[in-house]
């Protein structure tokens, strides 16, 4: 199958009480650890990519080909969106140009009455296009390729207003923030995500953030309409920690292992692992 747009799985995911993951990619092995992934677990699932990972991989056209090659040659048969991640304005436009099947156009830091014009301009094109469109309100906070937001809660009035242009998702902070979470980090604000559904109905809701999120307080903000919870940092963390062990036991000094595909292949199963973990406990798995 090839790309889809992700309406359909997370219109299905916000029926459904489950979420969707989307994992953030940032070369072959991980694109492919993924995938793998949620073809095994018959999940459907999001592929997510940063400006900045882009650029690290080359380019949009560069991923785009790489996914899809991937789709056919790996017959992937589970639904898959390939998704801009926080997009500027000009790069949610170039990845609509690109192929993508989805993209994110994060306004938040913008005057508001910006973020919504930016937000029903390229709503219009994404209709068009077949594409789904996410848009943010409040930013989330943490650090992300450079951009550190301080991670307010969004305003419900504001999240109605934009969820009424027509996207198909809705970021919204609710005290989450990117990266691993501070000892004193008081948790997600259950409130505001309950007053944000009441605006905004069955709008499926983002949970941006998701690296070290209880598995309790995600399982909540599924009940209360999260329907697309992204991961990042944790995908790198145990990639990062797997390959340093394969390292540190000396096993790229051993005959052949200092061949990428071997030095490479403990952090690419940990990604797996991870994602399939994640799939789970966000009731993904099987609903492909
Ligand atoms: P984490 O890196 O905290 O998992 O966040 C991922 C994310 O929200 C990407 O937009």
């Amino acid at each position: 199958m090839g790309l889809v747009s992700a309406k359909e799985m997370l219109e299905k995911a916000k029926a459904g009480k489950y979420a969707v993951g989307a994992f953030n990619i940032n070369n072959l092995e991980w694109t492919k650890a993924i995938l793998e992934t949620a073809e095994e677990q018959k999940s459907p699932v999001m592929l997510a990519v940063s400006e900045g990972a882009g650029k690290y991989m080359g380019g949009y056209d560069v991923i785009v080909g790489m996914v899809n090659g991937m789709l056919k040659d790996l017959n992937i048969t589970v639904p898959v969106a390939l998704h801009l991640d926080h997009g500027s304005y000009n790069g949610a436009k170039a990845c609509i140009e690109a192929g993508f099947s989805s993209i994110m156009f994060d306004g938040s830091s913008l005057p508001f009455e910006e973020n919504i014009e930016k937000t029903k301009e390229l709503v219009a094109i994404c209709k068009e296009k077949g594409m789904s469109i996410e848009a943010e309100v409040g930013s989330i906070g943490g650090e992300e390729d450079g951009v550190v937001g301080m991670g307010e809660c969004a305003d419900p009035q504001e999240c109605k207003q934009i969820a009424d242009l027509g996207i198909t998702m809705l970021a919204a902070g609710i005290g989450n923030i990117h990266g691993v979470y501070p000892e004193n980090w008081p948790g997600l604000r259950f409130d505001v995500l309950d007053d944000i559904q009441k605006e905004t109905g069955i709008m499926p809701l983002v949970l941006h953030g998701g690296t070290g999120i209880p598995d309790d307080m995600i399982k909540k903000a599924i009940s209360l309409g999260v329907s697309k919870i992204n991961v990042n940092t944790e995908c790198q963390l145990v990639f990062a920690a797997a390959t340093r062990e394969y390292i540190e036991a000396g096993k790229d000094k051993q005959g052949k292992g200092f061949d990428p595909r071997k030095l490479l292949a403990p952090g690419a199963a940990a990604i797996k692992a991870k994602v399939k973990e994640k799939m789970e406990v966000f009731g993904s798995v099987g609903k492909a």
